[in-house]
C-alpha cells in the first residue's frame, strides 16, 4: 500500500507534537513494509511498538490539552478512548490469527489523518498561546519533563 507521506497540512505547528505525530506516521508505513513480508512475529512487533508509543502520545497530549485549560478535553480523551478499543479489537483478531494487516492500515491512515486535521486542529491556538506564555514565564521545561514522564 502507499505510505502515508507527510504533508504541510499535518502541522499542527507545536513542535513536539508533530515529532510524535510523524514517529506515528512512520510506525504506521513501518507496518506497511512488514506486512508485505507475512512474518507474523514482524507484524506483531510493529504493532505493539505503534501501540505502545501511540498510547504515550495521547497521555502526551492530553495532559497537553488539560495544562491549557482545553474545554472540550473530554470529549477528545473519549475519540482517543474509542480509537484505543478498536485498535486493542484487532490485536485480539491477530492473535487468533487473522490477517488483519490490511485492514487495520487503511482504519489506521484514514483515522490518524483525519483526526490530525480536525480534532487535533481545533485545540492547536490554546495549547499554542498556553504554550507562549508559558515560555515568557520560563517554564517551558514543562514540556521536558511531560516527555519525560510519558515516553519511555
Ligand atoms: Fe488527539
Amino acid at each position: 500500500m502507499a505510505h502515508i507521506q507527510w504533508t504541510s497540512d499535518l502541522d499542527t505547528n507545536i513542535q513536539v507534537i508533530d515529532n510524535q505525530h510523524r514517529r506515528i506516521v512512520d510506525y504506521i508505513n513501518q507496518l506497511d513494509d512488514v506486512n508485505e513480508s507475512k512474518n507474523p512475529a514482524e507484524i506483531e512487533q510493529v504493532l505493539n511498538d505503534l501501540v505502545d508509543y501511540t498510547l504515550s502520545h495521547f497521555a502526551f497530549e492530553e495532559s497537553l490539552m488539560e495544562e491549557a485549560g482545553y474545554p472540550f478535553i473530554n470529549g477528545h480523551k473519549r475519540v482517543h478512548e474509542l480509537f484505543v478499543k478498536r485498535v486493542s479489537d484487532f490485536q485480539q483478531r491477530f492473535k487468533m490469527g487473522e490477517d488483519i494487516s490490511r485492514e487495520l492500515l487503511i482504519v489506521l491512515k484514514s483515522w490518524l489523518i483525519n483526526h490530525i486535521k480536525s480534532d487535533d486542529n481545533d485545540y492547536v491556538s490554546l495549547v499554542q498561546s498556553n504554550l507562549t506564555q508559558d515560555s515568557k514565564k520560563n517554564t517551558d521545561g514543562w514540556i521536558t519533563r511531560s516527555v519525560k514522564k510519558f515516553f519511555r
